[in-house]
């Protein structure tokens, strides 16, 4: 089994649910050095780059599922182009090495909305690259992630305990249906177990819909802080992000790429994961409480 993205938030979760099975597993990182630590001595580190296709063949071999649970963007401008590039060197190496099967975490978003994000957009993208290959791909779509060290969740968390009162755009009006990260890990690992019968794609997301300022709220009601949501129509995605960017650590890319999807509606549609899998994904309140209990500042 090969695992990429295991330093990451995601990734680094599932490195330690996959090494209680019983298969070699294998994780491919950039820096072998700061995943050695962190891994379990019988753990295989591989070096290697999902932008250097060279330094994939190797760590390919003898894998019959493959994780991709890579995100360029945070270092990266033109990320929709690396994007690609990046799953088109991963599925062609996989495809050469005879990889089964390969299980990707992407987004949701209605690829018929005309006006889709290109970071939602790119991460669609990724999974038909993948399926493309013709290596069965098993495709999560996940809105927004609720756990300590996810990305998407830190923005809204740093957001809410630095401002009592906030300035907001109208993207904190958009549907949302986010999905806790011990849920999201069950997914990933009983796409393990699927019987095989072609590329799928799922979207997942937790019991509730609501929008990015309910969310707002309720982390506020359960951190028992009072603030204030004050909606104004004129602050552009250009403009979010630079305020994120103010009020936040994560950089200021990052946050735009991320601020532009969260114009987009991200609902799951097509409920068929409940039916395939044994996950029956916990609330947001749930998945809040956990959160803030598992972050350590
Ligand atoms: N977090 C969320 O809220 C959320 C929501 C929906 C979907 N997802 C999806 O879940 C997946 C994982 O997200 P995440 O939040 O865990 O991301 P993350 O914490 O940013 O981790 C990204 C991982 O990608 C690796 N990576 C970046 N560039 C690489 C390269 N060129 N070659 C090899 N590895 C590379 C990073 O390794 P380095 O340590 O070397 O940088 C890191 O391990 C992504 O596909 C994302 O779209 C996340």
């Amino acid at each position: 089994m090969l695992l990429t993205g295991a330093s990451g938030y995601v990734g680094g979760r599932l490195v330690r649910l996959l090494e209680r099975q019983p298969v070699a597993l294998r994780c491919l990182a950039r820096s072998p050095d700061k995943l050695r630590p962190i891994v379990r001595e019988c753990t295989q580190v591989a070096r290697g780059d999902v932008l250097d296709p060279p330094s994939l063949a190797g760590a390919m071999r003898g894998v019959h599922t493959a994780y991709y649970l890579v995100h360029l963007m945070s270092d990266s401008k033109d990320f929709e182009k690396e994007d690609r590039q990046a799953a088109t060197n991963f599925a062609g190496a996989a495809r050469e090495a005879g990889v089964r099967r390969i299980v990707y975490l992407g987004g949701l978003g209605d690829d018929a909305d005309p006006n889709l994000s290109p970071h939602l957009r790119s991460r669609h993208e990724v999974g038909d690259i993948l399926r493309a290959s013709g290596v069965e791909t098993i495709e999560f779509r996940a809105g927004m992630v609720i756990g300590a060290g996810s990305l998407s969740y830190q923005l809204m968390k740093s957001l809410t305990d630095r401002l009592p009162v906030m300035i907001c755009p109208r993207w904190l009006t958009t549907a949302t249906q986010p999905v806790a990260v011990d849920d999201v890990l069950a997914y990933l690992l009983a796409a393990r177990e699927l019987p095989a019968s072609g590329s799928r794609t799922f979207e997942i997301g937790g019991p509730d819909v609501l929008t990015y300022a309910d969310l707002i709220r309720e982390y506020a009601r359960q951190k028992g802080l009072r603030r204030w949501l004050i909606f104004v129509p004129v602050l552009t995605p250009y403009l979010s992000g630079l305020w994120l960017a103010l009020v936040t650590p994560a950089k200021f890319e990052v946050g735009r790429h991320l601020i532009e999807g969260l114009k987009n509606p991200t609902v799951v549609r097509d409920k068929t994961a409940l039916g395939v899998f044994p996950v029956r994904p916990m609330g947001v309140t749930e998945a809040l409480r956990k959160a803030i209990a598992d972050t350590t500042e």
